[in-house]
Parts: structure tokens; sequence; C-alpha cells
């Protein structure tokens, strides 16, 4: 992130847009949220002839693009996919690199993002990460809390299922104590207890490099979004990938559930 937000055109759900849109994008009819599944960096990197973890420093690169691209047009918030609970079966030797990289790439660009008014946070299980990967993240997300502009959150350490067994328990306890009727329960209540309380659920989720996949990312939130499956390799994942990502949502009809065509939004 290195150039600063100007306003100008309000989008309505969305931030005020400040750049110009690739022709044919609709500004009133961009997502409010976009998730993104960033897959590809080791098959990039192998294409190379490249170590795996190359792929993945490309991989920052390919973040901080879409990062900009989303604030520049005024989407509201991007959602990334950076380590699942998962990935800790990896060769320790990469695991080790993604902590690392996650850590200095943190340190490197926590000054850029407090002054484009990024808000960033980080969702999943932090406590298992490194203490000084803990340490950088309370620090950047105390730092943003207040930001404006876009909402960036990075799921690391994360699990869908685990979110939800997480949030099932929360609730069970407050029930327990008494400070819970069972029966109000409901959709608002649940989510309240999920990491991504507060956000709007993604209207679009990307996944890169071709597998047609969820990988246990966002079980809850994503019910309604629109896929976009794309072969490019996140590495590679620019402008002209995204804006067709965009297309391809603006073309969609959202009828979550019913039977009326909503205009994508
Ligand atoms: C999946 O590609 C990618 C990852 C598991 C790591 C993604 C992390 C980054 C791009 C770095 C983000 C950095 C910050 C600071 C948030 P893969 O390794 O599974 O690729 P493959 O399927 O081709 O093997």
């Amino acid at each position: 992130m290195s150039r600063s937000l100007a306003t100008a055109t309000a989008i309505p759900g969305n931030r005020p847009c400040c750049a110009v849109l690739p022709a044919g994008l609709d500004p009133a009819r961009l997502p409010r949220h976009v998730a993104v599944i960033m897959d590809g960096n080791g098959r990039w990197a192998s294409q190379r002839k490249l170590p795996r973890v190359m792929g993945h420093r490309e991989g920052v690169e390919a973040l901080k693009r879409t990062l900009r691209l989303c604030s520049d047009w005024g989407i509201g918030a991007l959602t990334a996919y950076a380590f699942s609970t998962e990935n800790w079966s990896r060769p320790g030797e990469e695991v080790s690199f993604l902590m690392t990289l996650f850590e200095r790439v943190l340190a490197r660009e926590l000054q850029a993002l407090e002054q484009e008014q990024v808000r960033i946070r980080f969702l999943g299980d932090l406590e298992q990460l490194p203490e000084g990967l803990q340490q950088l993240i309370a620090d950047a997300t105390h730092r943003t809390a207040a930001n404006t502009g876009i909402h960036f959150n990075v799921c690391t350490n994360y699990g869908g299922r685990r979110e939800l067994v997480r949030a099932a328990q929360r609730l069970a306890e407050q029930a327990a104590s008494g400070d819970l009727d069972p029966a109000s329960i409901d959709e608002r209540l649940f989510e309240a207890q999920l990491f991504t309380a507060g956000e709007s659920d993604p209207d679009l989720l990307i996944r890169t490099s071709g597998e047609q996949r969820i990988s246990n990312f966002l079980l809850w939130q994503l019910a309604y979004a629109e896929l976009h499956i794309t072969d490019v390799l996140w590495p590679d994942f620019n402008e002209a990938a995204l804006t067709a990502a965009l297309l391809d949502y603006q073309r969609r009809q959202r009828r979550f559930g019913g039977v009326e065509p909503h205009a994508s939004r």
C-alpha cells in the first residue's frame, strides 16, 4: 500500500470510490465484501523451478495488489484465507517460512496500512501462532481499529468447522450459566459468536488455481456468496483477473433462495 485514498463518488453500501473503475463494471453493483482463497502459490513456483516458498512470497504481492484495488474501487471488505487449521500438516520448513513471512509483512506494511485507513483484523485461533506474531497482530489490530477504510480480514489458523464449534460452545456456556435462554438462540445470536462478528457476509468468493472446493473456509458466511473460480494462480492474480471476477459477479442474478431475481450487489 503506498498511494493515498481520495474520496469521490459514493457507491451505495460501499465506501466512497476514488479510482476509475475498469470499463464495463457497474459502480452501483460492486460486491460489498470479497473473500479470496489464494491457491496456487506452490504450483506457480514449481512452474518456474523455484522453491514453493517463493510462490508464497510472490503471493504477498498479489494480496497487496488485490487489497489496493479493492480499496481504490470502494469495496468495503476483503477477507483472505492465509493459513488454515489444516496447513500445519505442511512440511515444517514451509510452515516456519509462512509464519516468518506473516511477521515480516505485517511489520513492514503496518505504517502504510494505517495511512491508507485500512482496518486489519486476523480471524482464527490466534493463540496457537508464534508469540512474536501474536504481538504484531495485537498491535496492528489495535492501531487500525478506528480506521475508516476497507476492512481487511486475514484468516490465520482459521477453520470453518472449528469456528462453528467454538460459537456453539460459547452459546452453550452462556446457557449453562443461566445468562442465555436456549430458545432465544437465532441466526443473529449465532453470528455474533463467529470471528467475523460485525462484518457483512461475503457477496463474492474468488478461488484461484482452478480447484472447485470451499476448503473449510467461512462455512456459515458463504451461504449466499457467488463463487468465481479462475485458473489463474494466486501470484499472477492482478487487475485483469479481479475485473473478470467482478464482471462475472455482476452477471449473476442473486435470488437468496427466493424466486424474484435480484440484481447482484
Ligand atoms: C495456497 O497455495 C497458499 C497458502 C497456503 C498461503 C497463502 C499465504 C500468502 C499468499 C501470504 C499472505 C501474507 C500475509 C501477510 C497475509 P498452495 O501453497 O496450496 O499452492 P499449491 O496448491 O499450488 O501447492
